[in-house]
């Protein structure tokens, strides 16, 4: 090494990155900052909804706090696991991860679990403003309040497409008074006991539950209790308001609605929407939105914000948070009955609101015109040795317990099936309108190889569940990238025929997408992410029953993978 040049105890190639550094920040953004946060996990007593059962807080809080930061910069999250005997990992929904595929946050993918008693750093950068979230990433913790809003703003003196005076943020969950083990235990005994329908509906963490139902467990139920006072946002007549919604619910499809109020929907999952105006918002788990609401309501009362359950037979009361106008009392009741939203089972009328959201006309990024790979996902639902489980091309996804980006960066081939995945299904005699036994459907960790930076189309092929005349609503969630929604169809995916009708010229791009019932859904994306992506249902049951995939692309390109991501199964 050179040492003739040398002043203050810096090297010649210390001041050359120094300089290429400030020629960088002074390109991009000379106020790219570094936001450092300590968060805390651990189980405390809350009662959202008026009834007391233990859930997972961030520094004390469910919801956690929410994360604010401009586009281009750095996150640096420790997060100590205080949880006394589980693990946890934490996942940034909608963040792409470019460079740091191991700060995912997602167990058994991209790292192993963070233990009782460790600190584990996530450190990345996020590269596009918008609207995301965060939840937990193990088992099915996310259910158990572990759970927040990430605010990415563009950088100052940039103009959006769209003008507003404030922000009001609506972060949506449904909620179980069983803990999450009753629930995972139910699920993969082999009596089967199913979830069933939420308790209660919670908006920014707040929900009521009627306490005269909690037959028994009167004790824990407390309608005077603080905590369970509804949410309220207050409003300035004649203001324009940007609403940052989010939904991280376990199960539930939501409508959501401001009585009195219209919305505009001008951004989804990151990318800015060709503004389209409704009356409610069908909301599915892992998608985020920012809709603008006007003010234009007399202010002698307050109004509704009302959460109703949809695509399932609703069995829960319509979650409420009250839009306050100033300067009526925030807690005002307003005077009518809380809106019921849209029919529960017009999957019509859902279709038709997926449908219209398509990208804004200035911000389009058109998807490549060809493929050069299509794989077809059926999602079934499946027994195996009398389990009960959801199944994609009649495989039911396991996790492997040496996480794969692990496995495959050092090569340990034998940690997980070197099978392929399968490509499709037998679609020429398939009848996804019947009940079908499926006896070849198996457990695995197998997974799909993708060509780095190639082209991949998706179809989601929706089908009839074990019971007859049912299909359910699925919400599918890509890490690491988004994709471009082509088309939404009913009956069975054509491929000779469907993509014909694909939208190639100003398809929306984002990270979460619904899969109706009896229909399919096409998707593509460009394979341009170095690392191993979960793809997959974001009801926490279905996922948990083996309702996702896994990706591979350029692991080879990876940079050097921290230890801290280290320490289970053969990756110690
Ligand atoms: Cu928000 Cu893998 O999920
Ligand atoms: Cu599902």
């Amino acid at each position: 090494m050179s040492s003739s040049f040398s002043h203050h105890g810096l090297q010649a190639s210390q001041y050359t990155i120094l300089f290429f550094l400030s020629i960088c920040l002074a390109f991009f953004n000379v106020e790219a900052k570094v936001h450092h946060l300590k968060w805390e996990i651990k189980y405390e007593f809350k009662s959202p909804d008026c009834f007391k059962k233990l859930a997972i807080t961030i520094n004390g809080l469910t919801p956690g706090p929410t994360v604010t930061a401009t586009q281009g910069d750095t996150l640096v999250i420790d997060v100590t696991n205080s949880l006394l005997t589980e693990n946890v990992a934490i996942h940034w929904h909608g963040i792409r991860q470019i460079g740091t595929p191991w700060s995912d946050g997602t167990e058994g993918v991209t790292q192993c679990p963070v233990q009782p008693g460790d600190t584990f750093t996530y450190r990345f950068v996020v590269d596009r403003a918008g609207t995301y979230m965060y939840h937990a990433h193990y088992g099915m913790q996310r259910s158990a309040g572990l759970n927040g809003l990430i605010r990415v703003l563009v950088p100052e003196g940039t103009v959006e497409p769209f003008e507003y005076d404030d922000e009001r943020h609506l972060l949506l969950n449904d909620w179980w008074h069983k803990s999450t083990y009753e629930q995972a235990a139910g699920l993969s005994s082999p009596t089967f006991e199913w979830v069933g329908e939420p308790q209660s509906l919670l908006i920014n963490g707040r929900g009521k539950y009627n306490c005269s139902l909690a037959a028994g467990a009167m004790d824990s139920c407390n309608k005077e209790n603080s905590e369970c006072l509804p949410e309220s946002l207050t409003v300035v007549q004649g203001k324009t308001y940007r609403f940052r919604i989010a939904s991280v619910a376990s199960l539930s499809a939501f409508n959501l609605e401001i009585e009195g109020h219209i919305m505009t929907i001008v951004e989804a999952d990151g990318h800015y929407v060709e503004p389209v105006v409704v009356k409610n918002l069908n909301i599915y788990s892992g998608e985020t939105y920012s809709v603008i609401v006007k003010a234009d309501q007399d202010n002698s009362s307050n109004y509704w914000v009302a959460l109703n359950v949809v695509s399932r037979k609703p069995n829960t009361a319509t979650g409420t948070a009250i839009l306050n106008y100033y300067p009526n009392h925030p807690l005002k009741s307003p005077p009518t009955v809380a809106p019921v939203g849209a029919l529960w089972n017009d999957t019509a009328y859902r279709v038709n609101q997926s449908k219209s959201i398509v990208s804004h006309h200035s911000y389009i990024e058109a998807p490549p015109r060809t493929t050069d790979r299509t794989i077809i996902l059926l999602n079934t639902q499946n027994k195996i040795n009398g389990h009960m489980k959801w199944a994609i091309n009649n495989v039911s996804f396991t996790l492997p317990t040496t996480p794969y980006l692990i496995a495959m960066k050092n090569k340990l081939h034998h940690v997980f099936s070197q099978k392929p995945a399968p490509e499709t299904y037998d679609y020429e005699n398939y009848d996804i309108h019947t009940v079908l036994s499926n006896p070849n459907t198996s457990s695995s960790n197998s997974i799909y190889k993708l060509g780095f930076s190639s082209t991949v189309d998706i179809i989601l092929q929706n089908a009839n569940t074990l019971s007859p005349n049912n299909s359910e609503t699925h919400p599918w969630h890509l890490h690491g990238h988004d994709f471009w929604v082509l088309g939404f169809g009913k009956n069975k995916f054509d491929p000779k025929v469907d993509p014909k009708n694909y939208n190639l010229v100003n398809p929306i791009q984002r990270n979460t997408v619904p899969l109706h019932p009896y229909g399919w859904t096409a998707l593509r994306f460009s394979a341009n992410n170095p690392g191993v992506w979960a793809f997959h249902c974001h009801i926490e049951a279905h996922f948990f029953m083996g309702m996702g995939v896994v990706f591979e692309a350029g692991v080879e390109k990876v940079g050097k993978l921290p230890k801290s991501i280290r320490g289970c199964g053969e990756s110690k």
